[in-house]
C-alpha cells in the first residue's frame, strides 16, 4: 500500500490530473463491468492485491495484503471514499480495483480525491481496465465538484507512469 513503507518515500512521485478528464468517453469502452466497490469485496480485493505486485513490494504475505485492504476501508490512508472507488469485473470476477480516499494524509499531495491503490489482474493487463477505473474515479470526482484527483507512484514503475501520463496526469 502506498503509505511510504515498504517503499522508499524518496522514490515516490506525486501526480495530479485536472478535471474534467479529456476524452473520458473513449476510455469507457473497455469491456469490463464497472461498479462501485463494496465493503464485502475486501477479501477478494486483498487476494488480487497480493497477486498484482511482486511478493514483498506491497505486502509481505496474503494475510497482510487482505488486512491492508481492510485497513484502507477503515481509513488508514485517509477517509475512504466509496463513491469514488471502483472494481471492474469480467465474468463476475474482479479483475481490477481503484481505491480512493477523500484527501490524502501526506504532505505535498493535491487538494482533491486521492487514489491510494490501483491494480489489475496480472493475467489481464493492457486491456484498458486501469484506464477504465481511473476514468470512473475522475468522473465521480467531477460530479461532486472537485477540480483534480491525485495519486503517488514509484519512480521506477514504468507501466503506471505510462498509464498516468497517457491520461493527462502531471507530476507536482
Ligand atoms: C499499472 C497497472 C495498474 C496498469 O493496468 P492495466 O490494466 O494493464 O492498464 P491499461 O490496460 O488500462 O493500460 C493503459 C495504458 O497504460 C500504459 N501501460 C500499461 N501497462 C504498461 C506496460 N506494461 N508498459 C508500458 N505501458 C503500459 C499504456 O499507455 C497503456 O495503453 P496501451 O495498452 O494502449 O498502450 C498494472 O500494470 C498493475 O496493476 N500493476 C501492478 C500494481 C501497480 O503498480 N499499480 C500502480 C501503483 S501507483
Amino acid at each position: 500500500m502506498d503509505d511510504g513503507a515498504p517503499m522508499d518515500d524518496e522514490a515516490l512521485l506525486t501526480f495530479a490530473l485536472a478535471l474534467p478528464l479529456a476524452g473520458s468517453d473513449d476510455v469507457k469502452t473497455a469491456s469490463g463491468r464497472l461498479r462501485r466497490v463494496e465493503r464485502a469485496d475486501a477479501d477478494v480485493i486483498g487476494n488480487l492485491y497480493w497477486l498484482a505486485y511482486p511478493p514483498g513490494i506491497a505486502a509481505c504475505d496474503l494475510q497482510d495484503a487482505i488486512a491492508d485492504i481492510h485497513a484502507t476501508f477503515d481509513g488508514k490512508y485517509g477517509a475512504f471514499w466509496p463513491e469514488g472507488s471502483f472494481v471492474v469485473e469480467v465474468d463476475r470476477t474482479v479483475v481490477g480495483v481503484a481505491l480512493t480516499v477523500w484527501r490524502a494524509p501526506w504532505a505535498g499531495t493535491p487538494d482533491g480525491p486521492f487514489v491510494v491503490e490501483l491494480f489489475t489482474d496480472p493475467g489481464r493487463r493492457r486491456r484498458g481496465y486501469a484506464k477504465q477505473l481511473l476514468a470512473a474515479v475522475a468522473t465521480a470526482a467531477s460530479m461532486v465538484g472537485e477540480d483534480m484527483i491525485g495519486l503517488r507512484v514509484d519512480a521506477s514503475n514504468a507501466p503506471a507512469l505510462n498509464l498516468y501520463r497517457s491520461l493527462g496526469f502531471h507530476e507536482i
